[in-house]
This record gives structure tokens, sequence and C-alpha cells, in this order.
């Protein structure tokens, strides 16, 4: 994986040391639902305005130069929502996909998916594919974007392709190369907005060592200036993975 470059003067003017940046960096964009309530407004007001939150964290992580976003957008939980809420959150899906792969594209950027992508709607499907045919012969970022994803789903259909494959036993390495996310470092750093202090299936795996930034501030209104004061808190943190 080719590394993108990080902006200096980005990182530098905002208190940054470019030299301890996340690789990764994975985010539970959580509290749409709250943020609209608490306006009066239909839950998927929150949504819609979520979707400016995602293009903000995917300029920053590329300023930064971080390689891989991981932005968990809909789990496999989520089919239990309203079924308005769920079409609407997969129409808003493939209508956003449609719209800012153009602007992905200037910025450099790269998509990726993970998750059981087969049991999405079809016109999902078809943006991701085209989507991420268009940007393959970028460099920079990794934007992955984690939909219809369980973790535990994900450890069962890895252990499954090793089963397939004749294994009979496996190892850390084995399950790990099964993975959806098998081509990505494991997330540094995982944030989660709207103060909730639980993973949701999320990365349950590749999270084994990495920094939780938990903050109270709704996705809506988790923009720039609240994803540099994470990678600040991550940059004081001092990772000992198990040694002293
Ligand atoms: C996150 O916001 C978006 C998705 C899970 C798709 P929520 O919709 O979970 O918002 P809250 O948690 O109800 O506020
Ligand atoms: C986690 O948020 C899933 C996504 C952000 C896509 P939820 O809102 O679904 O999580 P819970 O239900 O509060 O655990
Ligand atoms: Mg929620």
């Amino acid at each position: 994986m080719s590394k993108p470059k990080v902006t200096p003067d980005f990182a530098a003017q905002n208190g940054l040391d470019p030299a301890n940046m996340p690789r990764h960096i994975a985010i539970i964009m959580d509290g749409n639902g709250r943020w609209a309530k608490s306006r009066g407004l239909p839950r998927v007001a929150g949504h819609k305005l979520g979707v400016d939150s995602v293009r903000a964290a995917t300029k920053t992580c590329g300023k930064l130069g971080v390689e891989v976003l991981t932005l968990y957008a809909f789990s496999t939980e989520n089919w239990l929502r309203p079924k308005d809420e769920v079409s609407e959150l997969m129409r808003l899906l493939s209508w956003t996909l449609k719209r800012e792969v153009s602007e992905l594209d200037k910025n450099n950027v790269r998509l990726r998916a993970s998750g059981r992508l087969d049991g999405l709607p079809k016109p999902v499907q078809d943006e991701l594919s085209r989507g991420i045919e268009k940007l393959k012969g970028n460099t920079g970022l990794i934007l992955n974007l984690a939909l219809n994803y369980g973790s535990r789903q994900e450890i069962v259909d890895a252990v499954n392709a090793l089963i397939r494959e004749g294994a009979k036993e496996v190892d850390e390495a084995a399950i790990a190369r099964r993975l959806y996310t098998a081509e990505f470092p494991d997330p540094d750093l995982v944030i989660r907005t709207s103060g909730e202090m639980r993973l949701s299936n999320f990365l349950l795996w590749q999270a084994a060592y990495a920094e939780l930034y938990i903050t109270p501030v709704l996705w809506p209104d988790f923009r720039e200036q609240q994803l540099v004061d994470a990678v600040l808190d991550y940059q004081k943190r001092h990772r000992r993975f198990g040694g002293i």
C-alpha cells in the first residue's frame, strides 16, 4: 500500500506531529437520530446532514496523511429499524455514492467496502462497484465503508472460508487474512460519536489494540476540528501493546 502524503502545514497548524499519525482511523458515526430529534426534525434529516460530516472526515484524513478511514455506515443489526428508515438510508447511500465519486476522485481517494455486500439493495451494490472501479487508480486515502457490516459475522465468514479451503486448524494470521479488512492495517484509533460507550459489533478483532476516543458530539456536528481534536488526543496516548 503506497503511503499518502501528509500536508505538513495542515498538521503543524493544528499542533499535530506528522510522524505520529494513525495509519487507520475507524469511526462509529452515531447520533444522527438524536441530532434530528432535538430539533424536532425527522431522523432522516440527521442522516442527510451526516453526509456532510462524512465529506469533512474524508477531506481531513486526506490532509493528515491517514492511509485508511473506515466509516461504520450500516450494521447487520440496523435492519431491525423501521422499514422506512432503512429504505431512506439505502437511498441516501446510493445517491451519495453517485454524487460524491467525482469529488473523491479530485481528492485522490480510493473506495472500498466491508460487509456482506450481497445483502445490500442492488442500486447500492451497483454504485459501490462503479465507485470502486472509477477510483481504483488513485493513490491517496482509502475510504472504506462498513456496510451491512457485523464483526461476528465477519469472523464466522472468515472461518468458513478457511474450512472451505481445507483448513483443519486456524491461527491468527489465517483469520486476519480472510477478514473483509485483510488488506488494511488494524485501526489505530476508533472514534465513536454521541457518547455511547460500546462497540456495537464493529471491528472486534481488528480493534484489539486500537485507542478508543468517545465524544459526546453527535455525528452531524462532528467536523474537521472535532476530528483534529481526536487525533490530538490520540497523539498523547502511550501505546504499550501489553509491554511496559
Ligand atoms: C447513526 O445514527 C447512523 C446509523 C446507525 C445508520 P443513529 O441513526 O444511530 O442515531 P441515534 O443513535 O438514533 O441518535
Ligand atoms: C452503530 O450505531 C452502527 C452504525 C453507526 C452504523 P447504532 O446506533 O446502530 O448502535 P447501537 O444500537 O446504539 O448500539
Ligand atoms: Mg445510534
